[in-house]
């Protein structure tokens, strides 16, 4: 009867030390051993073979290849700048309208002069006012309206007497008033000072085919104008009556 438990323990000893030694075999190998070198040579064994999964990584880059690509075309905004607005600077165009008020656009400035000779400048009515045409009265306050110091012309002597002519023939103007006013019989003076005494260059004719001054229309020849060969007589001087309308040249002493 002993013999019969006894074996089975002998059976179960056996087993469980069968199984321990298998059991420490296994483990000793692996993580039961206390010492520490097999877990530094299973790291670098396991670990490396997990990198390779890391290298295919940068092979999804490309995505940076996407940035340049778009933006940069949608610059043209640019072009739009310079199109529109250069376009509206006719507004230079209309300064002239402001020469039709010449007392006020050139009220004493440097700028009302047309021409230079001597010691004076001139201004010519025609360039200023689309070619109106005064009375003697209206033209001596044209004048008087560009500004301090200005006043219809006066012709002084030859040589003022030649350039005068010569914007009247240059100008193709039939005539212009000056500023000779009758002061008495045959004698003239000028509203910048001066007369008929010290300096002249009447025409030999007129409508009466005598010499100027005649005093012809109505005895009421009182202004001065300067007639461009109306007579066939060259540009020449003549007692007008003042109502008739003619441009006006202006002068300054400068
Ligand atoms: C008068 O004017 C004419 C030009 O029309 C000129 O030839 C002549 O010399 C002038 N006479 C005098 C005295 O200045």
């Amino acid at each position: 009867m002993d013999k019969q438990y006894v074996v089975p323990k002998m059976k179960c000893v056996l087993l469980l030390c069968l199984l321990g030694l298998a059991a420490y075999q296994v483990n000793g190998q692996r993580s039961f051993s206390f010492s520490s070198r097999p877990f530094k040579q299973s790291r670098p064994q396991s670990r490396p073979q997990f990198q390779p999964q890391q290298k295919p990584r940068p092979q999804f880059r490309p995505q940076q290849q996407f940035r340049p690509q778009p933006r940069p075309q949608f610059r043209p905004q640019q072009q739009f700048r310079p199109q529109p607005k250069p376009q509206f600077r006719p507004q230079q165009q209309f300064r002239p309208q402001s020469f039709t008020s010449p007392g006020k656009a050139l009220s004493g400035g440097s700028g009302a002069g047309d021409g230079k000779h001597g010691n004076s400048e001139y201004h010519y009515s025609w360039l200023h006012d689309g070619g109106i045409k005064y009375t003697g009265d209206e033209a001596h306050n044209y004048c008087s309206r560009l500004g301090q110091g200005w006043y219809a012309v006066g012709v002084n002597d030859n040589s003022e007497n030649s350039f005068i002519n010569g914007v009247i023939t240059s100008h193709n103007k039939k005539y212009i008033w000056t500023g000779g006013k009758k002061a008495s019989g045959d004698l003239f003076t000028w509203l910048g000072g001066g007369d008929t005494r010290s300096y002249n260059n009447w025409s030999h004719t007129g409508g009466h085919n005598t010499p100027q001054p005649d005093n012809r229309e109505d005895r009421n020849e009182n202004c001065l104008g300067i007639l461009n060969n109306f007579y066939q007589d060259g540009v020449k001087w003549h007692d007008i009556a003042c109502h008739h309308l003619k441009p006006v040249i202006c002068e300054r002493t400068v």
